[in-house]
């Protein structure tokens, strides 16, 4: 990873990690040094519901409720960001896959373009950090028995997927129980780029 002075194609990177475990906080600090686009999944959900569009109002419940949106639906949502011009050059993907069938979905996404994947990184928060950031933040899904079933629906879910990536020697764990600063500064060493 050559960061700044990559080629043409950029970093394709993805950011994995628990609700609550910095994947927003840290892609909009990595994608300004990287020069990528962030793209998070929630942040376009929430949009969806906020503007009463079809999508969101097929999707709202089950944001509140702290489940997930289906994979047919996820595919064709992130398919769609994906085709725009401003993923040529790389991009940091904030919250998706979830699961397996998502991630198996990224790779055909991925490979009709030609385009594989650099790394996908682990953000590791111990659980009651978790609770206690979300419940800081109050969001409206951020009430604790949603929280809580967020993680649930992670640990269930959404683990798996570090572990297809472990397999294809992508993965890259991060300890994200430390300063905001340091976290980022932990996955640009972890990606060769100077902090
Ligand atoms: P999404 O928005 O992705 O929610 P999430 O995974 O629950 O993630 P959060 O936004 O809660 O946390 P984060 O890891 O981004 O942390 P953040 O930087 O905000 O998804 C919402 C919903 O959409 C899902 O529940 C699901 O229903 C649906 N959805 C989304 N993608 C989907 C998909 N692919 N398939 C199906 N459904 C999907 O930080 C959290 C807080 O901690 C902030 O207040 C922040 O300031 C603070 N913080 C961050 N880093 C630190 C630090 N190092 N130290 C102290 N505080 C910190």
């Amino acid at each position: 990873v050559e960061g700044d002075s990559r080629g043409p194609k950029g970093l394709r990177l993805l950011l994995l990690g628990a609700p609550g475990s910095g994947k927003g906080t840290q892609a909009s600090a990595l994608s300004s040094r990287l020069c990528v686009p962030a793209i998070s999944t929630g942040e376009m959900l929430r949009e969806a519901v906020a503007e009463g569009s079809e999508l969101g109002e097929r999707i709202s419940g089950l944001l509140a409720s702290g489940e997930l949106v289906d994979d047919a639906t996820m595919r064709q949502v992130v398919q769609r960001r994906l085709d725009k011009p401003d993923t040529e050059r790389g991009f940091m993907l904030d919250g998706y896959p979830r699961t397996i069938d998502q991630a198996h979905a990224l790779d055909e996404i991925l490979s009709s373009s030609g385009e594989g994947l650099d790394a996908a990184i682990q953000i590791e928060v111990p659980e009651e950090e978790l609770v206690r950031r979300a419940l800081a933040r109050r969001r409206e899904d951020d009430r604790e028995d949603i929280v809580r079933r967020r993680l649930a629906v992670y640990r269930d879910k959404t683990r798996p997927v570090a572990e297809f990536y472990r397999d294809r020697g992508l993965l890259v764990e991060v300890d994200g129980d430390q300063p905001i600063v340091r976290v980022t500064e932990a996955i640009l060493s972890a990606l060769g780029v100077a902090a």
